[in-house]
């Protein structure tokens, strides 16, 4: 049974960019999926996000589940995966499509430091922030930086 719901998930999951008219079920979300202590995104920062910056849903039967964002330094800045449909491959599948060369990740998340499923992925910690914003690391693609 385990093993037709992974399938099921897996099928019928699509990903692709968010457009404007997503912002409502994006709040929703990440409302519901990212606990308040972890970090808070606030509702009118969704839109920006959409219009400024790449955005990327995993939806599934019309309700997302999974949510990056990529700046224009194309650094990731989010990436979350509702926590009922983790493990599925869904958080490897977005990291593939945003595609980040940089990568913003927070060290002390309820969840653990994702710092080594990123590694797994091909990322190298370049730095950790110890300053104002504490728990903090940067991850680069490969092991060094090109300048295009
Ligand atoms: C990290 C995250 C995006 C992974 O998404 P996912 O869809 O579960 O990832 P995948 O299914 O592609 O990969 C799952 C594998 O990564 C491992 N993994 C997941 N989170 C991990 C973590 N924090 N540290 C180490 N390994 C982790 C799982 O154990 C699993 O391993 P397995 O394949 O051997 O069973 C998801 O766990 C999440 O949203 N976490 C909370 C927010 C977060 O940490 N975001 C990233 C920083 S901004």
């Amino acid at each position: 049974m385990k093993n037709q719901n992974n399938n099921l998930i897996n099928a019928q999951t699509t990903i692709r960019r968010a457009w404007p008219d997503d912002e409502p079920m994006i709040s929703r979300f990440v409302d519901s999926a990212l606990p308040k202590s972890d970090f808070f995104v606030q509702h009118g920062k969704h839109k920006s996000y959409i219009q400024r910056y790449k955005v990327f849903i995993a939806e599934l039967f019309g309700q997302v589940i999974g949510w990056s964002v990529i700046d224009r330094q194309n650094k990731l800045i989010h990436l979350l995966v509702h926590p009922d449909y983790r493990r599925h491959g869904i958080g490897t599948e977005l990291l593939k499509v945003s595609a980040p060369k940089i990568i913003r990740s927070k060290s002390d998340q309820s969840t653990g430091n994702p710092i080594n499923w990123y590694q797994k992925h091909g990322y190298t910690l370049l730095a950790k922030s110890t300053g104002k914003n504490r728990n903090i690391d940067i991850l680069i693609k490969g092991d060094s930086i090109h300048f295009d």
